[in-house]
């Protein structure tokens, strides 16, 4: 069975591209057969971090029909056998009216690829496709540096995240999702609340798809300076959207990081031993005791409805 890993942050450049090709380079070496799908709407660069110039085909060309599998865009990457790469697309999904069908039809396809682990690397920012991938994986993994501005958009990012999560666990329940289409909400408690307001025994079920929700967490860019203070974080995110927040790692400031991406490698490949080398193997190994443990109860993401796109 393949398992998605959905990788996102409120900010640009923190690293979540090189934390999931990292990663995705990690997992391939412990034997899983990987992909990194590059999801980053309108500032996909994956690719690039393998030394791939020009793919020759790209996830524009899949969601164009111009071929009509998803397999047909894998691109093998020199460094693993295990490792395939999903190069993302220029604008085709930057255009914000990507059809419901059609983004349905990408997950359905992503669904249905013959590999262990895809790991999505999604743009930053809260638009409605980047929390709509994010959410259709079965792991979450968010990505911020100690800035504040960073931890912050990344407070953002999970709480507009939880809040679509549970919309869309009213999909099918008429009076209850027509009563939330139309609205903007600014906190799960509101969105409970109008729940509630509908339909009592609704309130249930949305308190319960929040208790799946439990992002993780990789802080990056840590320096002696720089900490965040996780467990402030955790606290604000339990009190006020509800999901537990689970730490999967802190990767160190580390020059080698630099050097590989101007080398065109992951940087556990340029320098294993580096300091963010060591730290993003931990990383891996946690990860994948979280795939390969039992899954959630609560898996099931059906997308909401169009209209609250
Ligand atoms: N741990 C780190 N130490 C030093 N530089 C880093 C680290 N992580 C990321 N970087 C630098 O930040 C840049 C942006 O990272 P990237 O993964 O492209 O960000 P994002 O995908 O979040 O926009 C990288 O090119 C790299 O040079
Ligand atoms: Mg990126």
């Amino acid at each position: 069975m393949t398992t998605i890993v959905s990788v996102g942050s409120g900010k640009g450049g923190v690293g979540k591209s090189v934390m999931a090709a990292n990663l995705a380079m990690l997992l391939a070496r412990h034997g899983k057969r990987v992909v990194l799908a590059d999801l980053d709407i309108g500032g996909a660069d994956a690719h690039i971090l393998f030394g791939i110039l020009r793919p020759p085909l790209t996830l524009t060309d899949f969601v164009e029909r111009r071929v009509e599998r998803l397999e047909d865009v894998l691109q093998p990457v020199s460094a693993h056998p295990f490792l395939h790469l999903i190069p993302g697309t220029g604008d085709t999904l930057a255009t914000a009216n990507l059809p419901y069908a059609k983004k349905k039809r990408l997950i359905r396809h992503f669904r249905q690829l013959q590999a262990d682990v895809i790991i999505v690397d999604i743009g930053a920012g809260t638009s409605y496709h980047a929390l709509d991938f994010f959410l259709m994986a079965d792991h979450y993994l968010t990505v911020a540096t100690p800035d504040p501005t960073s931890v912050l958009d990344l407070y953002r990012f999970i709480k507009l995240a939880a809040i679509r999560r549970v919309l869309s666990a009213f999909l099918s329940r008429d009076a209850v999702s027509e009563a939330l289409s139309d609205r903007d909400f600014c906190s799960i408690e509101e969105v409970i609340q109008a729940v509630g307001d509908t339909d009592p025994n609704a309130r249930e079920t949305a308190s319960r798809t929040l208790q799946g929700f439990q992002p993780h967490l990789i802080v990056n860019r840590v320096s002696g300076k720089s900490r965040v203070n996780v467990l402030q974080l955790k606290k604000l995110l339990k009190e006020y959207v509800g999901g537990d927040l689970m730490m999967l790692g802190e990767i160190p400031d580390d020059q080698a990081m630099t050097r590989a991406v101007r080398s065109y490698l992951p940087v556990v490949e340029f320098e294993p031993t580096a300091p963010a080398s060591l730290a993003l193997e931990k990383a891996a190994q946690t990860l994948l005791s979280i795939i390969t443990s039992p899954a959630p109860v609560l898996s099931e993401n059906p997308l909401p409805p169009e209209q609250a796109a």
